[in-house]
C-alpha cells in the first residue's frame, strides 16, 4: 500500500509535464530511447482524435543514420535531426480516396461489430464532403489533424522522460522526395525529434515563457 502511494504520489500531472517538456535543441546523440517506450508513443498516437476519425495521415519512424544525414540539409542544418535517437515525419495523406473510406469503414464495423452496409449513408456523406474540397483544401484539412498527432507525441513522450523537439523547420519537397512520399500520396507535413537531452542544452534550464493568460483567454 504504502509503494502504491509513493508510486501515485510522483506520477505526474499533465500540468507538470507540461512545464517539464522543451523544444529539445541538443539531444544526447549516445542515448537511445528503447523499443518499449517507442511502442508506448506509438499507442498514444494511434489513439489522437481526428475529424470523422479518419486519421488521414502516416507517421514513418527513422532511426538509420543515413537516412537522417540525407535530411539534415533540408531541414536548415537542425542538429536535432541527427542527433535525436528517433525522428517522426508525420506525413498527411494527399488524397482521401473512396477505396480508403471503404477500408476504413470496413474495419470499423469489424471492430465494432456492426455491418458494413450500415455504414455505406454515412461514408457517402463523407465522401461527398472530400470532393468538395480542392486539392490544397484537402491538404490543409489534412494537415490540421496530422498537427494533432504530432501534440500527442510532445504530451505523451515526457511521461516516460523523454524529449522531443517539434521541427516545421525544413523543405517538405525535399524530404518528399528524399522518402518517396509522392507514390503513397503523401506529404511531409511537420516532424519531431524524440530522444534524451543533453546537459548542454541551454534551453532547458530557461524559465517557461508563454503569454500570461489573461492575455490569451477571453
Ligand atoms: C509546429 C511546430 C514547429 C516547430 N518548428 C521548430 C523548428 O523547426 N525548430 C525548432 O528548434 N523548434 C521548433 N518548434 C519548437 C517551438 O519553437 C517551441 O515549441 C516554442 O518556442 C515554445 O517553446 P517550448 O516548446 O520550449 O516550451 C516548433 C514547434 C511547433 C509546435
Amino acid at each position: 500500500m504504502l509503494v502504491f502511494l509513493y508510486l501515485e504520489k510522483k506520477k505526474m500531472s499533465v500540468l507538470k509535464l507540461m512545464e517539464w517538456r522543451y523544444a529539445t535543441k541538443i539531444f544526447d546523440p549516445e542515448k537511445i530511447v528503447p523499443q518499449e517506450d517507442i511502442e508506448y508513443l506509438k499507442k498514444c498516437i494511434r489513439l489522437t482524435p481526428s475529424s470523422y476519425g479518419l486519421q488521414p495521415y502516416k507517421i514513418q519512424i527513422i532511426t538509420d543514420a543515413d537516412t537522417k544525414k540525407k535530411l539534415l540539409p533540408y531541414s536548415y542544418n537542425q542538429r536535432q535531426v541527427v542527433e535525436a535517437s528517433h525522428l517522426f515525419v508525420f506525413a498527411n495523406f494527399t488524397e482521401i480516396s473512396d477505396e480508403y473510406l471503404e477500408y476504413f469503414y470496413r474495419l470499423k464495423a469489424k471492430v465494432q461489430g456492426k455491418k458494413f452496409e450500415d455504414y455505406i449513408p454515412y461514408m457517402k456523406k463523407v465522401s461527398a464532403f472530400i470532393k468538395s474540397l480542392s486539392p490544397e483544401k484537402l491538404l490543409e484539412y489534412t494537415a490540421l489533424q496530422t498537427y494533432m498527432a504530432l501534440e500527442t507525441l510532445l504530451i505523451a513522450a515526457p511521461e516516460k522522460q523523454i524529449d522531443t523537439c517539434a521541427i516545421g523547420g525544413f523543405m517538405p519537397d525535399k524530404y518528399n522526395e528524399i522518402l518517396g512520399y509522392p507514390q503513397k500520396n503523401l506529404n511531409a507535413c511537420v516532424v519531431a525529434a524524440v530522444g534524451y537531452r543533453s546537459p548542454e542544452d541551454q534551453n532547458q534550464y530557461l524559465p517557461k515563457f508563454r503569454i500570461p493568460e489573461e492575455d490569451l483567454f477571453f
